[in-house]
């Protein structure tokens, strides 16, 4: 297929996919318009193969998204706490996921000593999780390894989110928003939750520095 052809195939998809909407609900562009409340906020890895709306069966409107590769919660990204800020503060979103995924390439990546340039950087804080967390992932396999170094890594990023002012300050005046740690399944399909709902100081601790057992373990 010439390369001219996979573009128009997009332009033509989206006018098939306006068609459809105004077929099932006419006034559809016209709520879109009009202004956006989504109760959720989802923090997940750019993978091609984790499309917040198409797993979790939403509509546009309902989830504010925020992507980067291997779903980092990192406290100096402008990009991140600026999603995060409007979304707590202005959206007043209930609920922030942070979604990783088994066969994750970024953590796959932070897990060996190639050089791959720019992004050794960015995932540079998954190799601190992994020496942090080293005594439960040495006796694993490293299929096994992997898999929960992924899970991991999304508890430390529920944490990292925690800790953030904007939350902190949230959570004090609202008691929100509920932090969510999920692992997306690419082989099944299927979300599997790594925390509880948290939405205080206690429970996050409790919940991402095990002292309490997390769901599925
Ligand atoms: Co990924």
């Amino acid at each position: 297929m010439a390369l001219i052809d996979s573009i128009n195939q997009l332009i033509r998809n989206n006018s098939d996919w306006v068609e459809r909407q105004e077929a099932t609900n006419p006034d559809f562009f016209k709520q879109l318009a009009s202004g956006q409340q989504p109760k959720f906020l989802w923090i997940g890895c750019s993978d091609s193969r984790v499309p917040p709306d198409v797993v979790t069966q939403t509509l546009p409107g309902e989830i504010f998204v925020h992507r980067n590769i291997a779903n980092l919660v990192v406290q100096t990204d402008m990009n991140l706490l600026s999603v995060l800020q409007y979304a707590v503060e202005v959206l007043k979103v209930e609920h922030v996921i942070v979604c990783g995924h088994y066969g994750c390439g970024g953590v796959k990546t932070a897990m060996g000593n190639h050089q791959y340039g720019l992004i050794d950087n960015w995932l540079r804080q998954i190799k601190d999780t992994q020496n942090y967390y080293w005594q439960q992932l040495d006796p694993l396999d490293e299929e096994e390894r992997f898999r929960r170094l992924v899970e991991l890594n999304v508890i430390e990023q529920v944490y990292n989110l925690g800790k953030t002012n904007i939350v902190q300050n949230a959570w004090a005046g609202e008691r929100r928003p509920y932090l969510h740690g999920w692992v997306f399944d690419l082989g099944t399909g299927r979300i599997k939750q790594q925390t509880s709902m948290i939405n205080d100081e206690e429970t996050l601790k409790e919940v991402c520095k095990f002292e309490q057992k997390v769901i599925g373990h």
